[in-house]
């Protein structure tokens, strides 16, 4: 299986904050190479079989509704030791834990609006990426 690339997306409140830009600057200052991205909404229905792995979870109705609230960034991204690198660019899940100089400690308000999406292994990275793009939109 790859170990060189993860799957993120600046999620709606990085987006409305006017952030993209900024993280996006990040990541690729981070040594990161953008491999394919598209500008996008989630419909709930999409936004609930994305995050399906969290059906059980007491947040996931809140997590669909915020997820399809407004447009995204999807981006696969491709670096040695990719998803444990971005996970440690973007910092814990709640803000307030996150170490600074991460993304989440940046530009992040709560655990619910987090600003960004990191794949959390390599598995979870092929399938969030197949779930954005086809083979022939990743470069
Ligand atoms: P993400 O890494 O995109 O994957 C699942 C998301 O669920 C996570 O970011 C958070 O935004 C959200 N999440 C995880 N735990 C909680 C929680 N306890 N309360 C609310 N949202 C959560």
């Amino acid at each position: 299986m790859r170990t060189n690339r993860t799957f993120t997306m600046i999620k709606p409140d990085g987006v409305a904050n006017n952030y993209i830009g900024a993280i996006l600057n990040d990541i690729t200052a981070a040594g990161f190479k953008i491999i394919a991205m598209k500008y996008t909404q989630l419909s709930p229905s999409l936004a609930g079989k994305f995050y399906a792995i969290h059906a059980e979870r007491p947040f996931y109705n809140d997590l669909v509704s915020f997820m399809s609230s407004g447009p995204i960034v999807a981006a696969i991204l491709e670096k040695d030791n990719a998803v444990a690198d971005f996970r440690t660019l973007i910092g814990a899940t709640d803000p307030a834990k996150a170490d600074a100089g991460t993304l989440r400690n940046k530009y992040a308000a709560s655990m619910s609006e987090n600003a960004v999406h990191g794949s959390d292994s390599n598995a979870n990275a092929e399938i969030e990426s197949a779930f954005y793009f086809t083979a022939f939109e990743q470069f």
